[in-house]
């Protein structure tokens, strides 16, 4: 799975507009193979994770055991609709192959407004619904939105 999503997370962070000292929010980061990679985008970073799988924070965090004890990187288990953060708390939030688990995306756009800074910026990338349903592991289970469903309801919620 890191090689074949490598591209799209090298596409979002491309467009990941960082700052010296931000606070970044990473929804969804699987076994958290590309951490260090967000933490070269700018000085002084502070990284949170939320995956609601236990066997991916465990994974995460075997993997990232240096960027924590660092205090570089913090991660914990949960969902993105009932996020364990305050009010206001990040300048940049982003999830990748993470929305098609969605059943209701309102609640869970709701809440990631809730932590965000004004101003600040959430990034979400995934592949189009064309390509998702030629993929032999994509089940029901999956909610494959077309592009004008998904600018709609981001839209709808102040996206
Ligand atoms: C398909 S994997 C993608 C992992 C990684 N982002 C990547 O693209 O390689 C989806 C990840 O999101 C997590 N996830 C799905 N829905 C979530 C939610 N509502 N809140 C937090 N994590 C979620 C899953 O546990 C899984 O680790």
């Amino acid at each position: 799975m890191n090689e074949s999503n490598r591209s799209l997370y090298q596409l979002v962070l491309h467009h990941l507009e960082l700052h010296h000292g931000d606070q970044v929010l990473e929804i969804g980061f699987g076994n958290g193979h590309f951490f260090k990679e967000v933490l070269h985008k700018a000085e002084k970073l502070k990284l949170y994770g939320i995956d609601y799988s236990a066997a991916m924070v465990k994974a995460a965090r075997k993997n990232n055991l240096d960027l924590i004890r660092q205090g570089l990187l913090d991660l914990q288990m949960g969902s993105s609709d009932q996020l364990p953060y305050a009010p206001g708390r990040f300048d940049a939030v982003f999830c990748i192959n993470v929305i098609y688990f969605w059943d209701k995306p309102f609640t869970h756009l709701q809440e990631i407004g809730r932590v965000m800074k004004p101003g600040a910026r959430f990034y979400v990338g995934i592949r189009t619904k064309e390509i998702m349903e030629k993929l032999p592991f994509v089940t029901p289970l999956f909610k494959l939105r077309g592009a004008e469903e998904i600018q709609h309801i981001f839209a709808e919620c102040g996206f």
